[in-house]
């Protein structure tokens, strides 16, 4: 997991169990605790105490002697993929963005939403949630992925001219409007904002121009910024508040 336990970046699936059972909406979390303080909640069994935390995917929690099911919980994590890092779940000889996670969710099925090739850097994100990726990745939802990307020759205005009007690939797939502005004087160092996902897509676009590209990073999803103090290689959980803001921008 490259270190982050020890830096706290993964947050554990336990939480404060009036949390949980307010969650699974028996009561609010300040009566909860009241009931907690009462004798009232068993976890595994034991007798619970104030400030204790459990697992709802692998403790039993009860209220007077009947179980508490909390709703289900979805995982959303932001990862800064390293170059040579695939993005699939496995794979027969790379190392996958999945493999990077290790162990800590051990129950979860674990997946990229869309696709960074194995030489591009940035953000991938990962989650167990087929429903939000899925709304994520359809063309309707237009959700934009920005990059940083070098290129070895200098930004012209008629590629720029090209990505908003959309540019047709050599197979004649008619892409949809990007932006593309210089972000270095000299004109090689550029950002690309993209609305669809097509394999390969910034290089190929550049491609028309017979411009190659020489790196590129994902620096954002929709309104969410890869976290600057994630080393590559590094992830952490995303909150409610970040998950929302992919949908946005
Ligand atoms: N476009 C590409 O060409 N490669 C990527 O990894 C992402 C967008």
């Amino acid at each position: 997991m490259t270190g982050q336990a020890e830096e706290k970046r993964c947050f554990a699936l336990a939480e404060r169990l009036q949390k949980l059972i307010a969650a699974a909406g028996l009561c609010s979390r300040r009566t909860a605790e009241e009931w907690i303080a009462a004798g009232r909640v068993r976890v595994n069994g034991e007798t619970a105490t104030v400030g204790q935390s459990a697992d709802p995917e692998t403790d039993t929690i009860c209220v007077d002697g009947v179980p508490v099911t909390p709703p289900e919980r979805r995982v959303y994590l932001m990862l800064n993929k390293p170059e040579g890092v695939v993005s699939a779940s496995t794979d027969k000889r790379d190392t996958t963005v999945v493999d990077l996670i290790g162990d800590a969710y051990p129950r979860r099925e674990l997946f990229p939403v869309g696709r960074l090739d194995k030489t591009s850097t940035g953000f991938v994100l990962l989650t167990d949630d087929g429903t939000f990726a899925h709304d994520i990745l359809a063309p309707r939802r237009h959700v934009s992925k920005t990059y940083t990307v070098v290129i070895d020759t200098p930004l012209t205005e008629e590629m720029k001219a090209g990505f908003a009007a959309g540019v047709t690939l050599a197979d004649g797939t008619a892409l949809s409007p990007a932006e593309a502005s210089a972000l270095t004087p000299d004109g090689l160092t550029v950002r690309v904002l993209l609305r669809q996902g097509v394999y390969h897509q910034i290089k190929r676009m550049f491609g028309v121009y017979g411009a190659g590209v020489n790196a590129l990073h994902r620096d954002a999803i929709g309104g969410l910024a890869l976290d600057e103090s994630l080393a590559p290689g590094q992830w952490r959980e995303l909150t409610a508040d970040e998950v929302a803001k992919i949908t946005t921008g």
